[in-house]
């Protein structure tokens, strides 16, 4: 009976040490990561400065920055506000309103669903930090142009213009993708602020809809989904970024996942829950998961079954990239799931608190005063386009500094 208590007690102290050496190795990272960042994106910063442009990549060794049209520009002001939520230096914020205020005529953006990344990341972590009244009345302004693109008859956002199909065989009249899930936060906020549904409302039909076609039976998901605005019908299932349109392109994962998570928290609607759950099981248990957890930029390349469509040019490289990118994401939303999840979360903590010390380990995170002046090395843009692959991404970044932000809470 002694020796039971024995064995019984010294597991208990065994495990409440791991707990504290695991908390202990996750506050070291996180300081490591914002001290290397305060580092590069001074190099960042002034770089930007000089242009007055977003940084967004980098190609042949260079930096490469976008313009105020670009999907990306809001992650630029959204990586300066975690910069000063962590450190609270106010050279941060300074720096945070100024790229933030470079935004502002965007929330008249009609043209594509993403001004949801560009205002609620900018504009958004701003009012969050500071509560500036004129912040609120754009980001309500951004809403009300988000909702321009949705349509009653198909009860979805549409997400880009006409498109045609990678593979040239249609042109995709109403095309929605999975990572239009990401701008639903700007919309349920404006709700929250306005007290008028409108905006949650067509946020939930959204989510439903996506739940619907894009989230496949198994907790997969296809990246792009067109719609005949007529009948309503869902015409194509298809990939644009993924490497076959079976397949499942991990960030494209991730952001259905995030956006999941983040809809039952803004609903409570346990179908969300449910849907964000499977998705997240579905990622971090699947065989083609690397075993420091940072995936390849699609779970199926080269295996039987998955066919590049034409057109994709993915099929010319030489290895299979990773995306780091899809890694941060999924961190960020595995720690905020954990919350809701009672005893599983623990494993979503574990798992999420894996990810970020791979990322925060010297084959991601940059030293200081290389990658361009970016924290993350190894994600992967548009592979089918060979466009920034395992390169810096300014997105990669910003949700990196989200999640360890995360754990932190
Ligand atoms: N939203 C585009 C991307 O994830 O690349």
């Amino acid at each position: 009976m002694f020796k039971k208590v024995l064995i019984a007690c010294s597991c208990f102290i065994m495990t409440i040490y791991s707990f504290g050496q695991d908390k202990n190795n996750l506050q070291e990272n996180i300081s490591t990561v914002f001290n290397t960042a305060a580092e590069q994106y001074k190099t960042l910063l002034d770089s930007a400065n000089v242009q007055m442009k977003y940084p967004r990549s980098s190609k042949n060794g260079n930096l490469t920055f976008v313009g105020i049209e670009d999907w990306t520009g809001g992650f630029w002001p959204g990586a300066l506000w975690y910069m000063f939520e962590y450190t609270k230096n106010p050279k941060w914020k300074e720096a945070a309103i100024k790229w933030t205020e470079t935004l502002e005529s965007n929330q008249f953006n009609t043209k594509h669903h993403d001004i949801g990344f560009m205002m609620y990341n900018s504009y958004g972590n701003g009012y969050r930090l500071t509560k500036n009244e004129k912040y609120k009345a754009i980001l309500i302004q951004s809403a009300k142009s988000l909702c321009k693109r949705y349509n009653e008859k198909v009860g979805a956002i549409k997400s880009w213009n006409d498109k045609p199909s990678l593979d040239g065989k249609d042109t995709m009249r109403f095309p929605v993708i999975i990572d239009n899930m990401m701008n639903l936060e700007l919309l349920f906020f404006a709700s929250k602020i306005t007290g008028d549904p409108t905006y949650k409302n067509i946020a939930i039909k959204h989510a439903e809809k996506t739940m619907q076609n894009h989230v496949r039976p198994d907790f997969s998901s296809y990246h792009v989904v067109d719609y005949d605005t007529i009948t309503g019908i869902a015409l194509h299932k298809e990939t644009n970024q993924g490497y076959a349109h079976n397949s499942t392109w991990t960030r494209g994962e991730a952001w259905g996942f995030y956006g999941f998570t983040m809809t039952y928290r803004e609903t409570g609607d346990i179908r969300f829950l449910n849907t964000a759950i499977n998705m997240a099981d579905f990622f971090i248990n699947h065989k083609n998961l690397p075993s420091d957890k940072i995936p390849n930029w699609d779970f199926n390349v080269n295996e039987v079954g998955y066919t590049s469509p034409a057109n994709a040019q993915s099929n010319q490289l030489t290895y299979i990239p990773k995306d780091a990118s899809a890694a941060a994401i999924l961190a960020s939303a595995l720690l905020e799931l954990s919350n809701y999840t009672g005893t599983k979360g623990a494993q979503y903590k574990k798992t999420a608190n894996e990810i970020l010390s791979s990322l925060s380990s010297k084959n991601y995170l940059a030293v200081a005063g290389t990658n361009n002046g970016f924290l993350l090395m190894h994600c992967t843009g548009n592979a089918n386009r060979l466009s920034e692959v395992d390169k810096p991404i300014m997105y990669g970044d910003y949700y990196f500094l989200e999640a360890l932000l995360r754990t932190n809470k």
